[in-house]
């Protein structure tokens, strides 16, 4: 076993553990430890932008920028935290372009923006351009950009660790415990403040669009610990996903012009949401795909409708709609146009579908796509452990695994890559301060032995369970019973079937006995946090008995303000979970009907 010693420790290299690491970085010793290799990181799947109201081609203005993500968020989000938020957006691009990502322009050579779902004008509640973009690579030229400036600025990195463990000691954050994967061997990191930026846990779905890496481990490591989690129940379903794969098809396809049609060649957006159609917030249009499905207007009578973008369509609809450029002239597109703006979707038809986007319709689901819950924290990153907001000493998180809540019910598009820029800043900044003045906390006696138990377990079991088998049972019965629509008798089940999976998972042996780069044994370690996740996931979405956001009840289909406008916290307690609450933060928005 080999022990380090760091003022802060990031658990996570995407784009928040990125930032969080550089920030800290100026202002502390900083390590960064991944599972991957920090540009492998699934921020690099984020496509169509970032949100900032820099009005660059339009007005535009922060204002407009929050209460959008609150309406979004269908006043679940805490108000202060996202008004901070979208606050501080034009200063984070401007920040970004200055460390050289290389954004789309405008002919002036502004930054050019793109409108998404639910980004609207609020005086005229058409759609507004506001997210930033680099065609449809964002989030990879953030992951770059920001990679490169952590190498600068001399961040140690720890590539392809997993971090196992949390070390908690007298009440406060004590350091984490990794497998080098290389080797197999464990090390211990002591730290003053230990930063998770560990991703979502999309991977508990069985469409989605998420990295095999989103497995949800830094939430279930802070539930082991005793901690709570936050707003579990709400997870975002992107509407667009290719047909049975899930890979993200981004909402700029309809920022660009793009409209889904059924399988009765109708465009039916209109029919949902009269104003902003396929520029809908996405809890909405996946409601409104599935509705179509459910009601006989699939294509060929399947699961799946068209997202159309070629530019006869794209054309067509433009004119019916009066859309224009922001020079006031008629918004036009061309086929070479739409590969300029689209290459990654556009290669990705070609490849997984054989389908060109240019010439044909794509094929879509909606598919499991963000995780809005997590653990709790502030707007400064500060991990919070109830119902009064009580900081945990020396403990932060940031960017998906993280709940802080800006995102509330659902999220808007691109306000994810803002979240992790704005607030993987502010948490590396906090835990930099923090460690500047506070020691190191003493190591309990065998650092290590949680972690090793639990490897032990998956290489001692009976071998009667294969853990393959388990893990895709847990993620049909997810994505059919708690997903996009949900009911008191689907997750019942959805829980019970859980529940016999963990039990089948105590069998389950790991038959790779190897040192160096055992996957078999990280990938059996992590269906064990997966596991973990499903449960506190229908639990808490069977506990909520109304329909906000992305949490659709066909019991409860109405929004209930009076008894749910608030935050679950959810323990694990002696092996069970303890459910609680938290208000939500409300300053300038009161709770109102969202229409589109
Ligand atoms: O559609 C997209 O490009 C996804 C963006 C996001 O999830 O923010």
């Amino acid at each position: 076993m080999t022990t380090h010693q760091f003022d802060v420790v990031v658990v996570g290299a995407g784009g928040a553990g990125l930032m969080a690491g550089l920030y800290a970085s100026r202002g502390a010793k900083t390590a960064v430890i991944s599972k991957l290799y920090p540009t492998r990181s699934h921020t690099g799947a984020a496509q169509g932008g970032i949100s900032a109201a820099l009005g660059n081609s339009e007005e535009d203005n922060p204002e407009w920028h929050t209460y959008d993500s609150v309406k979004g968020s269908d006043y679940l989000g805490d108000q202060d935290a996202i008004e901070f938020m979208c606050y501080e957006a034009p200063q984070a691009v401007l920040e970004l372009e200055h460390m050289g990502l290389p954004f789309d322009r405008t002919p002036e050579g502004r930054i050019s923006q793109r409108p998404f779902g639910g980004h609207t004008n609020n005086v005229t509640g058409k759609p507004v351009r506001r997210a930033c973009h680099a065609a449809d690579r964002t989030g990879h030229m953030i992951l770059q950009t920001l990679y490169q400036q952590c190498l600068k600025n001399n961040v140690n990195f720890f590539d392809e660790f997993q971090v196992l463990d949390l070390l908690i000691v007298g009440g406060k954050a004590a350091g984490v415990v990794a497998v080098d994967l290389a080797t197999g061997e464990l090390h211990v990191f002591q730290a003053k403040a230990i930063i998770f930026a560990t991703g979502g846990h999309g991977r508990i779905f069985e469409v989605t669009s998420n990295a095999y890496a989103y497995t949800g481990d830094g939430a279930a490591m802070f539930l082991r610990r005793g901690l709570p989690l936050e707003d579990m129940e709400f997870f975002q379903f992107h509407p667009t996903g290719i047909y049975k794969l899930g890979i993200l098809i981004t909402e700029g396809v309809r920022g660009d012009g793009g409209v889904l049609i059924n399988g009765k060649g109708e465009r039916f957006m209109p029919n949902y949401a009269p104003k902003v159609k396929d520029l809908a917030s996405r809890d909405v249009v996946s409601r409104a795909i599935y509705t179509e499905i459910r009601e006989g207007r699939g294509v060929n009578g399947s699961n799946y409708v068209y997202l159309d973008v070629r530019p006869e369509t794209v054309n067509k609809f433009a004119a019916l709609d009066g859309r224009t450029n922001p020079d006031g002239s008629p918004y036009i597109v061309t086929g070479e146009q739409i590969l300029q703006k689209l290459p990654d979707i556009i290669d990705f038809c070609r490849v997984y579908l054989g389908v060109d986007p240019v010439t044909q319709m794509m094929p879509i689901q909606p598919t499991a796509h963000y995780t809005m819950g997590g653990i709790p924290t502030n707007k400064f990153g500060e991990v919070v452990i109830d119902d009064k907001n009580t900081v945990f000493p020396g403990l932060y998180a940031a960017g998906e695994c993280a709940c802080v809540s800006v995102h509330g019910g659902n999220r808007l598009g691109t306000n994810s890559l803002l979240d992790l820029v704005v607030f993987g800043k502010h948490a590396g900044l906090k835990a930099a301060e923090y460690a500047q003045q506070a020691g190191f906390v003493d190591l309990p006696g065998s650092p290590t032995a949680e972690a090793e138990a639990q490897f032990d377990r998956l290489r001692n079991g009976s071998g009667s369970e294969n853990g393959f088998d388990i893990a895709n049972e847990m993620k049909k019965v997810m994505f059919d019973l708690v997903g996009i629509y949900r009911s008191e008798a689907g997750m019942k089940e959805a829980i019970q079937k859980v529940a016999e999976l963990k039990e089948r998972y105590r069998k389950v042996r790991v038959s790779d006995t190897g040192k160096i780069f055992n996957t078999e044994l990280l990938n059996m370690w992590e269906l064990g946090n997966m596991l973990d996740i499903a449960e506190v996931v229908a639990t808490s979405a069977l506990n909520r008995q109304e329909s906000r956001g992305g949490h659709s009840r066909e019991d409860f289909p109405k929004r209930d303000d009076q008894n749910w406008l608030k935050h679950t916290l959810v323990w694990k307690q002696d092996g069970k979970l303890k459910i609680g609450y938290k208000p939500v933060t409300i300053t300038r928005y009161q709770p109102k009907e969202r229409t589109y």
